[in-house]
């Protein structure tokens, strides 16, 4: 449950734009942000879903702008830049979240299969800085990327996305370079495993789950506002000498490797074969 007491105009005066905002971690980070005083677009593929999640984050008291638009169509992430701007004024933090993902070996993996996860991941993050780029550049302010722990290891079954959130770290910290000068800073976050997401349904079976908890040092799952505090924390005035910075926010999981994952998406495969 997000708690707004501690956030309370921690972000006040900001707008927030959030790809991938309607579910999961993102609508987690919308929840905080707006619990922290931010004015929040987000940004999704469905406008229904998109219009549920903007009455709950309606419910912290600011004004939020739901805004259709696929990360993978840079015209379309302009477009939805340009309309939030007329809604809720000049965007100061943009959230680079939208993913796709599924467990699935290389050699069982169609060429539109792994482009696909590229052109969401990859292209879609280097659409969201595009598009965010002029805004960012008036407000001098931060863009935020969520990458996870494929980026820092190798994963199997998870080639696309290994290779597409490597790439989204070494973006991320391109842009910190070359728009640092100009006022911008660029992070991202490598959430661990995050209770009640899409991702977790899409990499974890009964079975695996509590050898992936035993995993992590904390011994837990993590929250969305878990991640929602860190990436508040990052986009605000607390973190202003912070930028290119990679955040695992995932008690301590990255820090042992991925063997863990490999031998759990081996059972994950076995149980898939068996059905
Ligand atoms: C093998 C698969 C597949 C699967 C899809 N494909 N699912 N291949 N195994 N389980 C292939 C399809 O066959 C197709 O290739 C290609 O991928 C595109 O599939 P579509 O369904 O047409 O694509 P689209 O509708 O755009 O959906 C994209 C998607 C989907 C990534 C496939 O799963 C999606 O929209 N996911 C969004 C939500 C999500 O995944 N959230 C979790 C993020 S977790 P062919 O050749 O047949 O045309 C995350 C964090 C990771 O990223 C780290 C966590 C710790």
């Amino acid at each position: 449950m997000t708690d707004s007491t501690y956030l309370d105009g921690f972000l006040k005066g900001h707008v927030a734009f959030i790809t991938g905002g309607g579910s999961g971690i993102n609508l987690g980070i919308a929840k905080n942000m707006a619990a922290a005083g931010a004015k929040i677009a987000i940004c999704g593929r469905t406008f229904s879903k998109l219009e549920a999640a903007a009455d709950e984050i309606r419910a912290f008291g600011v004004d939020v702008f739901p805004v259709a638009a696929d990360v993978r169509d840079l015209e379309a992430m302009e477009k939805a830049f340009l309309e939030t701007e007329a809604a809720l004024g000049s965007v100061s933090i943009a959230v680079a979240g939208a993913a796709g993902n599924f467990m699935c070996e290389v050699k069982d993996m169609t060429y539109n299969g792994f482009k696909t996860v590229i052109d969401i991941d990859l292209m879609g993050s280097f659409n969201t800085a595009k598009a965010a780029y002029d805004q960012l550049k008036k407000t001098k302010g931060s863009l935020l990327f969520i990458s996870a722990g494929q980026s820092l290891d190798a994963h199997s079954h998870q080639a696309h996305v290994c290779a597409a959130k490597a790439g989204v770290d070494k973006l991320m910290q391109t842009l910190a370079i070359e728009w640092g000068p100009g006022g911008i800073r660029c992070n991202s976050i490598i959430p661990g495993p995050i209770d009640g997401t899409e991702g977790m349904k899409r990499l974890t079976t009964p079975e695996t789950l509590p050898m992936l908890i035993n995993a992590v040092p904390a011994r837990r799952l993590g929250t969305v506002d878990d991640i929602g505090r860190a990436a508040v924390f990052l986009s605000s005035p607390f973190a202003s000498y912070i930028s290119g910075a990679v955040l695992p926010v995932d008690g301590g999981l990255t820090l042992g490797g991925s063997g863990m994952f490999n031998f759990a998406a081996q059972q994950f495969n076995a149980g898939k074969k068996s059905k």
